[in-house]
């Protein structure tokens, strides 16, 4: 990962958030020619500075990166600590959080900015007193069977709010679906026996439950410091970019469902799920859609 500042006078080299490109011209003085790895190549009469400019001492600054479960972080403080330290009581949320895919990798859909400062966002990830009162509008769209259990936090003894050091927090809203990989046996509940049916016919009866499980999200909401939201409904990069406007990107879902010979892909039986839900007058939560977010 590279710094995006020109060597010569820090000028951004890339001015584009996505695509292919086989280097990086600044524009600037549209010049100063970097490489993919960020290697200095050329600038403008470099043999005027023959002896005096080492370009292999140019190239395009690194930052320090660290992988954890496909997910990229980068510092500009090249002696941070290592990643996993830094994540540390968080690292087993994350292990759960990528379990949303229900067996499939999660994959993140569409992004947009917001008129807000990023820490409403980040408090009200780990604020569950707000949840039912925020929401009101959007959980009278939800079917009451969902409603309930989503907001059974405000009465039940076992779910829980708590730091996990380094900045990071952790909601327990739902204690009984943190790990979708744990089938408590229990009878498919009736909203979704329709899916599950249409389910049937591509996935073998323990991958329909265990997707049907992943309906309603994972049961917790997670906040990274400083700015990463994993939650029931959604996975949110925050990028202030004033007092009050915030990007962020947002949505779950599950990349891919086709193996082999399979007729029809997972987002296929996804979308006709939500066609039937809609038909019923029902609305789902979970790593299918994204979640409306009131006044949020
Ligand atoms: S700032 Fe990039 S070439 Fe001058
Ligand atoms: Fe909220």
């Amino acid at each position: 990962m590279l710094e995006n500042r020109c060597r010569h006078r820090g000028a951004t080299v890339c001015e584009h958030h996505k695509g292919n490109a086989r280097g990086f011209t600044c524009p600037y003085y549209n010049s100063w020619t970097y490489g993919l790895d960020g290697a200095l190549r050329a600038l403008p009469y470099g043999d005027g500075y023959e002896g005096i400019v080492d370009k292999t001492q140019l190239p395009l600054k690194s930052l320090r990166v660290g992988i954890y479960h496909g997910l990229i972080f980068a510092s500009f403080d090249q002696s941070i600590k290592p990643l996993e330290d830094f994540l540390g009581g968080a690292k087993p949320w994350i292990d759960l959080f990528m379990k949303q895919g229900a067996g499939f990798p999660v994959k993140a859909n569409g992004e947009h900015k917001l008129k807000g400062n990023l820490k409403i966002q980040l408090e009200n990830t780990t604020d569950l007193y707000h949840f039912p009162v925020v929401h009101k509008s959007w959980m009278k769209m939800i079917d009451d069977e969902t409603a309930a259990a989503i907001t059974s936090f405000m009465t039940s003894d076992k779910a829980f709010c708590r730091s996990l050091g380094n900045g990071h927090s952790l909601a327990v809203l739902v204690p009984e679906i943190v790990d979708l990989d744990e089938d408590n046996g229990a009878p498919i509940p009736t909203r979704y026996e329709v899916l599950a049916e249409s389910l049937a016919a591509d996935y073998p009866p323990d991958q329909v439950r265990r997707i049907v499980r992943s309906l309603m999200g994972i049961g917790f909401n997670l906040n990274l410091f400083p700015n990463l939201a994993l939650s029931m409904a959604f996975f949110r990069v925050l990028r202030p970019i004033s007092v009050e406007e915030t990007e962020r990107h947002v949505a779950l879902g599950m990349d891919g469902g086709t193996r082999g010979s399979q007729p029809r892909t997972l987002a296929r039986a996804a979308a006709e799920f939500r066609l039937l839900a809609v038909r019923h007058g029902r609305r789902v939560h979970g790593p299918h859609r994204v979640a409306f977010h009131d006044v949020e």
